[in-house]
């Protein structure tokens, strides 16, 4: 168990005194009553869609929270990852004054939404093959640090973090440690959800936007003590996630067979690719990936990225970001599109 954080404390006064927009309706989301719906000035003629989503997407957390083994209290659901990160801000940090952590090189909405939200941001830069520093991010934090962000497996370097560094960090960080489990699926491992009971300052985020293959419905979940939670419920537009939204992760639940199925045929043809990579001369360094992308050092990334921009391929150029000089970053597509990746990579290597 970690020192007790009082989540009341680390969250923004002005927040802390809000009232929530509240639907008149919302008390009868899931009673047995059929009651006439006249308080929302909907048009009332059916099209499927006339009527606005439920705002606590009840149906949906309850299966969720199911699947998972938590409470649905502990669950949130967002317009995908990002709005989790804003809300985040938006709750807990107060603008000009305090800081959120990230660990570079790292998921750029962290700093995006950081600016957005007027919140500093300090930096503590991965060492040794792209490791944690636990003493400089424990050293570093204050009590105007508010958040640390730390995505496992990180991007875009691939790889997971040791859940020890992990365990260490949501011990003795002053706040909140918010772990992005966006491409949790794609290696084994346990989830930092199960620690939800034992550090009540981890948020843990994961997405339907990967692995479960509904980037274009934006649905993002965070776990965390209901506190935190609560918060979040707070300061929501009243209906984030849309009906649609909603029914398409109700109906990618039906199909986690194939889900299971698409990772395990991805993780293969990552060994695919890998091996292709081994054998070319431009390619200086694979780094070990536990995602659904590799992220290599060649020996030119801009020329590499625009020979394959030629060729008709968009890989991402993150050399910009520390320790990441002449690095790309490939997604593992279809089988055809990795065979394609391939001949143009070979091509390349003449
Ligand atoms: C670490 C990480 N978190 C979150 C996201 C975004 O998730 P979402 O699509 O749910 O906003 C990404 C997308 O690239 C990511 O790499």
């Amino acid at each position: 168990m970690n020192r007790r954080i009082d989540i009341n404390k680390l969250v923004r006064p002005v927040i802390k005194d809000l009232k929530s927009y509240k639907s008149a309706r919302q008390e009868f989301v899931g009673s047995d009553r059929k009651m006439i719906l006249l308080d929302a000035n909907e048009n009332p003629f059916e099209t499927g869609l006339n009527r606005y989503p439920d705002p606590f997407q009840t149906e949906l957390k309850n299966r969720l929270a199911a699947i998972k083994g938590v409470s649905s209290s502990s669950l949130f659901l967002a317009n995908g990852s990002d709005e989790l990160i804003s809300l985040l801000m938006v709750a807990f940090c107060e603008p000009k004054e305090e800081e959120i952590m990230i660990v570079p090189p790292t998921f750029g909405m962290y700093q995006v939404s950081a600016n957005l939200n007027g919140v500093h941001v300090v930096e503590v830069p991965l060492i040794d093959a792209f490791q944690l520093d636990v003493d400089r991010i424990l050293a570093r934090a204050s009590d105007k640090t508010k958040m640390i962000f730390i995505p496992t497996p990180n991007n875009p370097t691939a790889n997971r973090f040791p859940l020890s560094d992990l365990e260490h960090i949501a011990k003795n960080f002053p706040g909140l440690v918010i772990i992005d489990e966006a491409y949790a699926e794609f290696s084994p491992g346990e989830t930092a959800i199960d620690w939800l009971d034992q550090y009540e300052n981890i948020v843990v985020l994961q997405t339907f936007s990967k692995a479960q293959g509904l980037a274009g419905a934006r649905v993002g979940m965070a776990f965390a003590k209901d506190e935190i939670i609560d918060v979040l419920n707070t300061i929501k537009a009243p209906y984030n996630l849309n009906v649609l939204s909603q029914q398409a992760v109700m109906d990618r639940l039906d199909q986690a067979g194939q889900v299971a199925q698409e990772v395990r045929l991805l993780i293969g043809y990552k060994q695919t690719l890998i091996k292709a990579l081994e054998d070319l001369s431009f390619v200086k360094k694979i780094f070990p990936s536990d995602a659904n992308f590799i992220l290599i050092r060649v020996d030119d990334s801009s020329l590499r990225y625009n020979q394959l921009i030629q060729k008709g391929i968009v890989v991402r150029n993150p050399s910009k970001q520390i320790s990441c000089e002449n690095t790309l970053r490939i997604t593992i597509g279809t089988e055809i599109e990795n065979t394609a990746l391939i001949t143009a990579l070979k091509a390349m290597d003449q």
